[in-house]
């Protein structure tokens, strides 16, 4: 029996074949070069973009399917993926495009839990894009950090586990997704807190390091980190957990140069090697939960995040004294993401408008340092 009765699937019945394990194979018939930037967890890049562009027939007549085992075919808007799937099916194989490709896979999110004595963290997890978000919930009441998926997956998240929103908080002004922050604080009557500058162009309240807010019967101490951006701020639980936005991830360090560069750039790195020597000052047993991840998201539950101990281990980056840091951040610098100014321009006004969020948001996050 068949998985579907179309020949095209949406995004959200992949997520469901892959949350609940459903043998499938996916295959990705982009070019190799935007495979290697991103693509879906456990996909397989097979090497006839060229064929499909050039409307060649009989594209997979030598390849070898499994013919008990579903494929799902990806590319990058869900054209060319039309076009596979029909010669699959020719090869009476069970095949399925992905409606709207990688693009419109970034928006599907999933989620990991952990408990912590009496507070519950769920990492929001955009799997196509590696944006990360947090719902801290504690005695029936919440915080979101960094929302970065529809506001309404926040408020059902929080109902589920029968708390109100009581704190909606950014780390900084993104430059790779729009924040739903605004709109979140607005739709449940949480207390936006940002950080405290002269950019955003709407009302919040302001965040100055230091200062503490009370989830339940948590605490969240508010930490000034500049250097990825001037305002950047990481929030620290019960001294425990750090949520640290992209201010130190699982494979290295944020980013100091979009919008700046020469001079201003290498403030911006020492600043931001000196907010890393702050966060090393804490216990090493510290919870580092970042802003993004570097890779697919799996849909396997795992939580994203490491001992700050593991992670001065692991990174190189963190062992270097001033001077070599700055050198080596600013001489291996990654592309600029793309549409980078548009976002941050929308995240400034707070207002989305009329822009098409699937378009603007497409492609990898690329606010590390070392990708
Ligand atoms: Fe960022």
């Amino acid at each position: 029996m068949s998985l579907f009765n179309t020949e095209t699937i949406q995004i959200e019945e992949l997520k469901n074949l892959l949350e609940n394990q459903i043998p499938i194979k996916i295959i990705d018939v982009r070019s190799k070069a935007n495979f290697d930037q991103w693509h879906i967890p456990g996909s397989e890049l097979l090497p006839v973009n060229e064929a499909l562009q050039a409307s060649n027939d009989n594209v997979f007549a030598d390849m070898k399917f499994n013919p008990n085992l579903p494929v799902v075919v990806v590319c990058q808007e869900g054209f060319l993926s039309r076009k596979a799937t029909e010669q699959l099916r020719d090869l009476d194989i069970e095949a399925y495009s992905l409606a709207g490709g990688i693009k419109h896979w970034t928006r599907v999110w999933n989620t990991a839990e952990i408990q912590f004595d009496d507070t519950k963290i769920i990492q929001v997890r955009r799997a196509g894009k590696g944006c990360l978000s947090y719902l801290i919930i504690n005695h029936g009441e919440a915080a979101v950090i960094d929302a970065a998926v529809a506001p309404q997956t926040f408020i059902d998240l929080a109902e589920s586990h029968q708390a109100q929103i009581k704190y909606v908080l950014d780390t900084h002004i993104h430059a790779d997704h729009f924040s739903r922050s605004r709109q979140l604080a607005e739709q449940t009557g949480a207390v936006l807190l940002m950080p405290e500058q002269d950019i955003l162009q709407y009302n919040f309240t302001p965040v100055y390091d230091g200062d503490q807010f009370n989830v339940g019967k948590a605490i969240l101490k508010a930490l000034h980190t500049p250097g990825h951006t001037n305002e950047s701020f990481s929030y620290l639980l019960n001294n425990h957990i750090l949520f640290d936005g992209d201010l130190l991830f699982l494979n290295g360090v944020g980013r100091p140069d979009l919008k700046s560069s020469g001079e201003i750039a290498r403030q911006k790195t020492a600043k931001l090697y000196r907010s890393l020597q702050k966060v090393l000052n804490l216990s090493g047993d510290t919870l580092i939960l970042p802003g993004h991840y570097h890779q697919p998201v799996a849909f396997d539950g795992t939580l994203i995040g490491e001992t700050l101990k593991n992670l001065k281990a692991q990174l190189y980056l963190l062992n270097l004294d001033e001077t070599s840091f700055i050198d080596e951040i600013l001489t291996n610098m990654p592309d600029t993401p793309p549409n980078f100014e548009q976002i941050v321009d929308l995240n400034i006004s707070g207002d989305a408008g009329n822009y098409n969020l699937i378009d603007l948001e497409a492609g990898e996050n690329r606010c590390s340092s070392q990708m």
